[in-house]
């Protein structure tokens, strides 16, 4: 089983804004700020990853924050929520309607329970969530894709880990838009 992050970051490291918001990912026109060229933006990979994932992890703000935009980028790809507010009971949007899966568990136990139930790769996602997946040793596979602005403060991707984790650069391709995304693969030793 195959544990991949596949997230953009402002350039200083950061997801969100401390208040949870992406205007500067996705409210800004960066193909004028561009003076580097570089391959088309198109959908920088998104539609190829998501068809190789079987199941997602998302942590609940990401849940929260994704259900609030009302636009659902990820099919019918499992969904696994970790909440210990959301539940059995949580309302759903129409679309979502049993697609979802409450869950509170260490990501070692989570990943047990998403092997023994035939998961090949997952996708993980919402900052928190990263970084327990990454101390617990699980994440394979980093895809970031880094956004050519400075927040200087806001929810960071990395926090602290238990020991250096290596990474092994795969490629590196720069967008139109000014985007930069590059591929690692995590060298657990
Ligand atoms: N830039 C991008 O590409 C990108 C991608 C994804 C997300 N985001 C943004 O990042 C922000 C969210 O990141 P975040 O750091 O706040 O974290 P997150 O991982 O999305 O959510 C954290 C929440 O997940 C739940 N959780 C995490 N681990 C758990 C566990 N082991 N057991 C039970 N519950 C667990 C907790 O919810 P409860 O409080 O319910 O217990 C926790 O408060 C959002 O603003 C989102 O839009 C940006």
């Amino acid at each position: 089983m195959k544990f991949s992050v596949y997230i953009a970051t402002s350039l200083d490291g950061f997801i969100a804004r401390t208040d949870g918001q992406l205007d500067w990912l996705e409210g800004s026109d960066w193909s004028d700020r561009n003076e580097a060229g570089g391959a088309d933006a198109n959908d920088m990979g998104f539609d190829e990853f998501i068809e190789s994932v079987d199941t997602l992890v998302m942590g609940r703000n990401t849940y929260e924050f994704v259900v609030s935009t009302g636009i659902w980028a990820y099919g019918d790809t499992r969904l696994v929520v970790q909440s210990t507010t959301l539940g059995d009971g949580t309302e759903l949007p129409q679309h979502l309607a049993g697609k979802v899966e409450f869950v509170s568990m260490d990501p070692v136990a989570l990943a047990s329970k998403l092997a023994n139930e035939g998961a090949q790769h997952v996708y993980v996602d919402g900052g928190a969530t990263i970084q327990q997946f990454l101390r617990a040793g699980l994440i394979d596979e980093l895809i970031l894709t880094r956004v050519p602005v400075l927040l200087g403060s806001g929810i960071s991707l990395f926090g602290e880990v238990n020991a250096d984790v290596v990474l092994r650069h795969v490629s590196t391709e720069g967008f139109a838009n000014g985007m930069v995304q590059s591929r690692y693969v995590v060298e657990w030793s």
